[in-house]
Parts: structure tokens; C-alpha cells; sequence
């Protein structure tokens, strides 16, 4: 979950440097394929979002009630306190996500067909770009805020979320249930590709530093808790195959990420 977050960094980036070449040369082609960025970017945020609006938050929300109740004020009472106010403030965060996210979809539609029109003159191109431009600069910023919002509430309350490994799980299973197809063939793949150009990662929660592939492993790992089963596993291995190469697949390996058990 805190991955897709890292992940979409690295989209920032893509999305940022795909603008850029559109603005040096509003041609057909550079506007599909910032369309094409933009889309894969779009689908996976929306796959996020969903998983934090119907799975994390409820136990997120859940799991502060209990402590709570049974007087367990970890990591602190006002940070308890404080989650529980700031957390659906994240969901209407991500209402005005989507607005944005819609009006972004609609200055690209106008664009792609003013770029493709014989009838538009130059200037109309530009003017639609600038619009686009600056819609979809506003919500990098937005959605930069918003990432860290959550992370500076979310951080020190999602360590006590479970008090076992297995609860641990259980919760991530939710995440499969909001969403398994678009979880597993659209999401994982979106997320391991940015995560292979994280050189490194400081988890603010372990406090540990991981390096090169071991953010992969990270992930991939929760995926392989996730799956129940070797076939399922299986369709998971797949796609991080297809996406790695040999020698980074065999490092995974090395790890006992291979198989389930
Ligand atoms: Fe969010």
C-alpha cells in the first residue's frame, strides 16, 4: 500500500517529462503519449484510492477504536485522537481527486482533437495546452500534498493496525477483495515497473533502508502473503517476470520469492 505511493513518484516524473516534450512539440504523437502515461497513471490511482477508501481506512479507523477501548494508546493518545479526525478528510481529498482527474481527462480530449483538426490554427493548439498544462502541473502539486498528508497521520498509527502477522494479512486481503482483477493485472505491474527505478527507499515505518531490488522483494513478498495458493501466486510471478530481467528475477528468487511455501 505505502509502495504505491513511491510508485507514483516515480510517475510524477514520467507525467512531468511527457508534458514537457508535448510543450516543446505539440505534435499528434506526443499527445498520445502523454495520453497513454497518463491513463496507465490514472487506472492505478484510482485502484489505490478505492483500496484506502474501502479497506485501509475502515480498518485503519477500526483498529484506533479498539485500542482505544482497550486503553492501548499506541503510539500515542492524541495521534489516536487525531487519526480518527484527519482520516475521512482523506476520502474528500480524493473526491476532489477525481474531480480533477475528470477535468484533466477533458482538456486532453480537447486537445487531441485540436491537434488532430485542420481547421485549428496554431494559437488554439497552444491555448488548449496551456489549459492542460496547467490542470494536470495543479494536480501533481495536489496530489504530491495529498500523499504526504497521509503518510504524516497514516505512518505512526498503520504500525499498531494488527497485533499479529496474520491479522496483518487478513487486512491486506481486503485490498484483493475491493478490487482482485484490477489489483493484480493492473496495479502490480504498474507499481513494480516505477519501483525498478527506485534506486533506494527509507521505510519511515521499519526505519530500515532498502536498496536496489530490495524494495521488489518488499513488495512482491506482500503480494506472495496476499495469494493463498500456488496458482494464484503463479499469475503474480508472471507478470513480475515479464517485467524484470533474468538477472533480476533470479535475484528475487534468491529470496524465496519463487513459489508460495
Ligand atoms: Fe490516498
Amino acid at each position: 500500500m505505502r509502495l504505491f505511493h513511491e510508485a507514483a513518484r516515480v510517475a510524477f516524473t514520467d507525467l512531468r517529462s511527457s508534458l514537457s516534450k508535448l510543450e516543446e512539440e505539440p505534435s499528434l504523437q506526443n499527445v498520445r503519449d502523454l495520453e497513454a502515461i497518463f491513463n496507465d497513471f490514472m487506472r492505478s490511482t484510482a485502484i489505490h484510492k478505492n483500496h484506502e477508501d474501502k479497506a485501509l481506512y475502515p480498518a485503519l479507523s477500526a483498529s484506533i477504536h479498539t485500542r482505544m477501548a482497550h486503553k492501548n494508546y499506541t503510539p500515542s493518545l492524541e495521534l489516536l485522537v487525531n487519526g480518527l479526525t484527519e482520516i475521512p478528510s482523506f476520502s474528500e481529498e480524493h473526491k476532489e481527486d477525481h474531480e480533477a482527474v475528470a477535468r484533466m481527462q477533458s482538456l486532453l480530449q480537447t486537445l487531441k482533437t485540436n491537434v488532430s483538426s485542420k481547421e485549428a490554427d496554431a494559437d488554439t493548439v497552444r491555448a488548449s495546452l496551456g489549459e492542460l498544462t496547467q490542470e494536470v502541473t495543479g494536480w501533481i502539486t495536489f496530489h504530491e500534498e495529498h500523499l504526504q498528508h497521509e503518510e504524516k497521520v497514516m505512518s505512526p498509527l498503520m504500525k499498531g493496525i494488527a497485533s499479529t502477522l496474520h491479522m496483518k494479512v487478513a487486512i491486506a486481503r481486503t485490498l484483493l477483495i475491493v478490487d482482485r482483477q484490477g489489483t493484480i493485472s493492473t496495479q502490480f505491474p504498474f507499481v513494480l515497473s516505477k519501483l525498478l527505478r527506485v534506486k533506494d527507499w527509507f521505510c519511515p515505518m521499519t526505519k530500515h533502508k532498502y536498496s536496489n531490488l530490495e524494495i521488489l522483494v518488499v513488495y512482491i513478498n506482500c503480494f506472495r502473503m496476499m495469494m493463498d495458493n500456488e496458482k494464484d501466486y503463479a499469475v503474480i510471478v508472471n507478470i513480475a517476470k515479464q517485467i524484470m530481467s533474468k538477472e533480476q528475477w533470479k535475484e528475487i528468487q534468491a529470496y524465496g520469492l519463487g513459489t508460495v511455501k
